[in-house]
């Protein structure tokens, strides 16, 4: 795993842009992997300002979102659906988008659905991931079976009230989602995880220096061959190896740079 420090959000998030528009100035039609949460909303920006600027191009590209809330419909203000339009894809043209759809009558089948869509599409190209506290990545909450699909799961109650602070009260965060499961996420080709503030400190570090085990669900991606994690100063604060990660960085090879 690269692991990326930075002074502090802005940077990371510029980071995580330059590797996009690098990965969609190399291949136009790329299959891009995306989350929500607070912690891409900059990273979103940075790419529709790209998109305007004319340095990036995603017209020919396709997304796959990583999870939604059941329950919401894409038209409710707090699904994932309404978040990707507001941040994203009212700003940014792409091909098709996709995001599971949290209203589905069948979810089982919706879900093998969304797999067979990813496949179709020829796989996901870089994935997009923000870190939980508690370790999670999607909707992987720890015990989630490191080769999981993308399947119905039960927040935990830390997650509910991480996210409560987005809906109008804690009662009204859904309980459940769907999520593309730890197996999905390991398929994509590239992986860029973001995790900002102290409060991801100590998720950052089990993630990357402590044992894969099911219990840190990110950590599987230790298991990934080509896996970024760009953090802020914060987010580093418990890393054991901070100044060897710098050090890589610093002779990072011109190529290798975004
Ligand atoms: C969102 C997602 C989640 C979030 C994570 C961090 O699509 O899959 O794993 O990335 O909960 O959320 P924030 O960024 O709000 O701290």
């Amino acid at each position: 795993m690269e692991i990326i420090i930075k002074r502090d959000a802005e940077e990371a998030s510029l980071e995580a842009a330059a590797i996009f528009r690098r990965q969609l100035r190399e291949k136009p039609e790329s299959v891009l992997g995306l989350a929500t949460g607070s912690t891409p909303l900059r990273f979103y920006e940075l790419l529709a300002a790209m998109g305007r600027a004319g340095e990036l191009d995603a017209s020919r590209a396709v997304t796959f979102n990583l999870d939604e809330y059941v329950g919401l419909s894409a038209a409710h203000p707090q699904s994932y659906a309404a978040y990707m339009r507001a941040h994203l894809l009212d700003h940014l043209p792409v091909a098709r988008w996709h995001i599971p759809d949290g209203q589905t009558a069948d979810i089982p089948r919706h879900c093998a659905e969304y797999e067979a869509a990813i496949r179709a599409a020829g796989g996901i190209d870089i994935q997009l991931l923000g870190l939980g506290s508690d370790g999670h990545i999607g909707f992987n909450e720890p015990g989630s079976s490191l080769g999981s699909r993308t399947r119905l799961k039960t927040l935990t109650a830390r997650t509910v009230a991480d996210n409560a602070p987005h809906f109008a009260s804690p009662a009204e965060v859904p309980r459940h989602v769907i999520t593309m499961g730890v197996g999905t996420i390991l398929e994509a080709r590239r992986c860029v995880v973001l995790a900002f503030g102290k409060q991801k400190a100590h998720a950052v570090a089990a993630m990357a220096e402590g044992p894969v085990t099911a219990m840190v669900p990110a950590s599987a991606l230790q298991m990934h061959p080509a896996c970024a994690l760009i953090v802020d100063e914060a987010a580093a604060g418990d890393l054991q190896r901070r100044d060897y990660y710098r050090w890589v960085y610093e002779n990072k090879p011109a190529w290798q740079r975004p």
